[in-house]
C-alpha cells in the first residue's frame, strides 16, 4: 500500500529522554505510537494490554520507568521496585499474549558492581547488586528475566533486553538538585561562565564513570530493531570507554568556553569504583559508533541553552 508505514512501534516512555530521543531519530518508515501516561498508566495491566491490543504494532519498545538518583531511590527503594516491576511485568506479558516482539530497556546498575570490568552480559545475578538502587534494579533484573521464560514458554525468541549504561543528551534533567553528572557538570560551567567563581567537583574528581549520549543510544536501538533476530537475549549498550568525573568537566568547559578554576570538595563521597559495561556485542552486530564526548556534550549544551537558558 503506497504510503504505508513499513514498521508500526508502541513505544512506552515517549515523553522521558530515552523515548524522546527515540522519536528523533526514528527510521522515515516506522509509525511510533507512544501514548502519554494519562492515557495509559502502565502499572494497569488490563490498560496496557488493551492499548497494545488497538494499536496492534509490530514491535514494542518498553522505555518507560522510574528513574531518578541516588537520593531519590535510596528514598524510596518500595516505589522504585514496585513500579518498575508493574511496568515491566504488564508490558512484557502484553506483548507476549499479543505474540509482538519486544524490546526491553533494563539499566547497567543491574550488575554485581563486584564483577570485573568491562561487565560481560553473562555475569548477570552473579552477585550482590548496588544497595543503593537494589529496588530499582531488583526490578529491572526480574523484568529482564521474565523475557527470558516468556520466551521459553513461547518457543520464539520474541522478547530482548537492552541493559545501556548511563546517559545524557537532549532532554536531560538539568535541575540542580537531581540532575546527573554530566548536565549538573554543564549546568555549573555555564553558571560559573555568566556569573564568575570557580566550579566544585565533588571529591577528588578521578572515579571514572561511563555516559553514552541519548542521541546515540537510540541510533543504537533503531539499529537493534533492525538486527532484532540477531540480538541476544540480553546486550549492553554502552560507550565503549570511562572517563573521570574531572574529565567530564572539563569537556564541559571546553564546550561552555570557560576557564576558569576547578575546585575539589573532598568531604564529599568518591562513589562507586569503576562501572564500565563490555561493548562486544555491539561490536560483533555493526552497530553505530558513538560520538566523541566533547561533540555529544555541545549538542546537549545546545538544547541546554535553547530550553532552559532563555
Ligand atoms: N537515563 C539513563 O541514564 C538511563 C540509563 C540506563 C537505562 N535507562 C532506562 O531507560 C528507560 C528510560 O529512561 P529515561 O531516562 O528516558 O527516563 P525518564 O526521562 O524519567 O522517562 C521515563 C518515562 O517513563 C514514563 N512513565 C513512568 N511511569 C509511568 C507510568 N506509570 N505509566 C506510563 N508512563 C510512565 C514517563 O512518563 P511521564 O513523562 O508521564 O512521567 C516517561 O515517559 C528506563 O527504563 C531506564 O531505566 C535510563
Amino acid at each position: 500500500m503506497p504510503g504505508a508505514a513499513a514498521m508500526k512501534v508502541f513505544l512506552t516512555g515517549g515523553s522521558g529522554m530515552v523515548g524522546r530521543n527515540l522519536r528523533e531519530t526514528a527510521p522515515p518508515d516506522a509509525e511510533i505510537v507512544a501514548p502519554t501516561r494519562h492515557e495509559v498508566d502502565l502499572t494497569d495491566p488490563p490498560a496496557v494490554q488493551r492499548a497494545l491490543d488497538a494499536a496492534a504494532p509490530d514491535l514494542v519498545i518498553h522505555a518507560a520507568g522510574r528513574v531518578g538518583g541516588i537520593a531519590a531511590n535510596m528514598a524510596d527503594q518500595a516505589g522504585f521496585l514496585v513500579e518498575n516491576l508493574r511496568m515491566g511485568l504488564a508490558v512484557l506479558e502484553a506483548a507476549h499474549r499479543a505474540g509482538v516482539r519486544c524490546l526491553n530497556l533494563a539499566s547497567s546498575c543491574i550488575y554485581p558492581p563486584e564483577a570485573p570490568i568491562p561487565f560481560t552480559e553473562d555475569r548477570l545475578l552473579t552477585g550482590t547488586l548496588e544497595p543503593t538502587n537494589e529496588g530499582y534494579a531488583l526490578a529491572k533484573l526480574s523484568v529482564v528475566r521474565l523475557g527470558r521464560y516468556l520466551n521459553q514458554a513461547s518457543g520464539a525468541a520474541r522478547i530482548k533486553s537492552l541493559v545501556p549504561c548511563n546517559l545524557f543528551g537532549r532532554h536531560d534533567n538539568f535541575d540542580p538538585t537531581t540532575a546527573h553528572l554530566v548536565p549538573a557538570a554543564l549546568r555549573k560551567v555555564h553558571e560559573a561562565h555568566a556569573r564568575g567563581g570557580d566550579v566544585v567537583v565533588w571529591g577528588d574528581g578521578s572515579a571514572r564513570r561511563e555516559f553514552l549520549y541519548a542521541g546515540d543510544a537510540a541510533r543504537m536501538i533503531w539499529h537493534a530493531v533492525a538486527r532484532f533476530d540477531d540480538l541476544p537475549e540480553v546486550m549492553n549498550l554502552g560507550a565503549g570507554t570511562d572517563h573521570t568525573i574531572l574529565e567530564y568537566y572539563q569537556s564541559a568547559a571546553r564546550v561552555v568556553g570557560w576557564r576558569g578554576r576547578f575546585q575539589f570538595d573532598h568531604s564529599r563521597p568518591v562513589g562507586m569504583r569503576r562501572k564500565l559495561v563490555s561493548v562486544e556485542w555491539q561490536r560483533r552486530l555493526g552497530f553505530p559508533e558513538p560520538r566523541p564526548l566533547d561533540e555529544g556534550l555541545a549538542l546537549t549544551y545546545r538544547f541546554f541553552l535553547e530550553r532552559h537558558a532563555a
